[in-house]
């Protein structure tokens, strides 16, 4: 800690409160100041990020007042790091500005949140943010002669006004997302604005943006609402499963250790904190880079870039390869005599090696069908354990497992077949009754959540060359688990903890 000037770092900072843990190595300092450095000059576009998120009724002018408040705030700590308003970390200041502002808490209905503190405030906070974002008009859609010329007017408010209309309209988006699109949304502007034909220009260059935009929204929403659901342990299985398939090299302890960075940022990321997000995803990926030799040879392209660009090009990178000497099976999970003690004896660590051991031999398949299969497994020891004769009862799992696979394969054949086949808007009708049978108990706003999502991605699925993977990544496991109150309670107790 001796080598950082602690005086950079102020703002939205390291008051100690935050649990941070300080870089001791020198290269890691380097990167701690790098991304402390980012943080600093993206605090405008961070701000804006939080507010338009958390409060997605703020209008554009609201938020720009908000913006202000914040800029002045930061000179203000900059000046004299010791006034007690400026120990305050970035997430609860962003909150904190919200609720001071007059009338802007009862305007748009978020009093109920200001009046409570510390966690139950932060929570509150999440809770308003809505996923169904009916009540917002349809993204304003410019000429492209008159964005032009707003562009060319005042650069920085119209970049701003982008930045909010995305941000609201994707309010569980982690924040590094949003700036990457508003940097490529930025060089659209500046290439198209030179062109004759702009509408052309804009309509061609902004597809992949909108992509890039729409995939990762609707990931990070989908695990985002299952770590809320069903708590941190099936954050965790989701988790394993996806570094496992994507760095089958890796080993189980390097694995555990980097899942617990991985786990803090999307608590961080997760709980709409733009700053811890930003922060913990730049340790996750040091962490990743500081390590490649044992964890991916695919990635040392994307080490040598700076953030944020290092990070997108992770998270974009293709699997490692699978090492020559993986078999398929992992005989030690079916075939060893004592299962069952070794379940007992520590029944996290088990099945979180079960999960590592069987995804990284199958990286093809879909991650809920790696934890579909894993609760297969927990079935079958549950069974088998009871049985007199355990081993001879958990040798068919290999048998099983594949069962599992082979009928989710015909299940989504024989989705996307009904999904040709209506077309979408019969489509829609049945899927809708399909899902009120199935799940009763979903509110309806969760309902229609489930139903955007799913027919969104069977639409773009059912075309794609492997709709299983495909859809895996659109919908990742909204309909896995258990709704009942008692597992929400669970997950808000793991948010509070701030460990998985
Ligand atoms: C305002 O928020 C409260 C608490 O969440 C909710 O019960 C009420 O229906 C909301 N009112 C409006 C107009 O959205
Ligand atoms: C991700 O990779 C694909 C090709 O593998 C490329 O077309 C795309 O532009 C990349 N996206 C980003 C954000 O780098
Ligand atoms: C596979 O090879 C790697 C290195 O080449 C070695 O570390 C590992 O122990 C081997 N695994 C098995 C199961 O033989
Ligand atoms: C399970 O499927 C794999 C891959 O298709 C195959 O190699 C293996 O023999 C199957 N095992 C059993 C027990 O059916
Ligand atoms: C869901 O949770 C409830 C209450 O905890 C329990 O009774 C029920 O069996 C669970 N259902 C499943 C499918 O696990």
């Amino acid at each position: 800690m001796k080598q950082l000037k602690l005086t950079g770092f102020i703002f939205f900072l390291l008051s100690l409160t935050e649990s941070l843990t300080l870089p001791t190595k020198p290269q890691d300092v380097d990167h701690f100041s790098a991304i402390q450095k980012f943080i600093d000059e993206n605090t405008a576009s961070l701000a804006l990020i939080a507010f338009a998120q958390y409060v997605q009724e703020v209008t554009f002018e609201e938020a720009e007042m908000l913006l202000q408040v914040m800029m002045e705030y930061k000179e203000k700590c900059l000046a004299d790091t010791t006034l007690p308003e400026c120990s305050k970390v970035a997430n609860e200041a962003v909150q904190d500005m919200m609720c001071a502002m007059k009338g802007l808490s009862q305007r748009h209905n978020f009093s109920h949140c200001c009046s409570k503190i510390g966690f139950e405030k932060r929570l509150c906070f999440l809770y308003n943010k809505k996923a169904n974002i009916g009540f917002l008009p349809p993204f304003p859609t410019l000429d492209p002669e008159e964005k032009c010329q707003a562009y060319k007017n005042d650069r920085k408010s119209f970049l701003n006004r982008h930045m909010y209309e995305v941000a609201r309209r994707n309010p569980f988006v982690f924040a590094p997302v949003l700036l990457t699109v508003a940097a490529r949304f930025e060089e659209v502007a500046t290439a198209c604005c030179e062109e004759q034909q702009k509408a052309n220009c804009f309509g061609v260059k902004a597809v992949p943006i909108t992509q890039y935009l729409k995939g990762l929204s609707s990931y990070q929403k989908n695990v985002c609402g299952a770590f809320l659901k069903f708590g941190p342990k099936v954050l965790n299985s989701i988790n394993i499963a996806v570094l496992s398939k994507k760095f089958p090299k890796i080993g189980f302890t390097e694995l555990t250790s980097l899942l617990e960075d991985v786990s803090s940022m999307y608590d961080g990321c997760c709980e709409g904190d733009v700053v811890r997000c930003i922060r913990d995803q730049s340790q996750v990926m040091n962490h990743i880079c500081s390590k490649q030799d044992s964890i991916s040879s695919k990635i040392k392209e994307c080490c040598e870039k700076e953030t944020p660009e290092r990070e997108d090009c992770i998270v974009n990178t293709s699997k490692d390869d699978r090492p020559a000497n993986l078999s398929l099976r992992e005989p030690k999970f079916t075939d060893s005599e004592n299962m069952c003690q070794e379940r007992d004896s520590n029944p996290n660590d088990f099945f979180a090696e079960f999960i590592y051991e069987y995804s990284r031999r199958h990286v093809d398949l879909s991650t809920p069908e790696l934890l579909r299969i894993t609760q297969v497994y927990k079935d079958l020891l549950e069974d088998c354990c009871r049985r007199e004769n355990p081993p001879d009862c958990y040798r068919r799992a290999e048998e099983k497992f594949n069962e599992t696979t082979e009928k989710s394969l015909t299940m989504v054949q024989q989705e996307c077949k009904r999904f040709q086949g209506l077309g979408k808007d019969g489509l829609q009708h049945q899927f809708l009754v399909d899902l009120v049978r199935w799940k009763p108990e979903l509110t309806d706003e969760e309902l229609l959540s489930l139903f955007t999502s799913f027919t969104a991605a069977g639409e773009k699925c059912c075309e794609a060359q492997e709709p299983e993977a495909c859809l895996s990544k659109e919908v990742v496991v909204t309909c896995q688990g258990n709704h009942s109150q008692l597992q929400r309670e669970e997950s808000r107790k793991g948010i509070r903890k701030g460990r998985v």
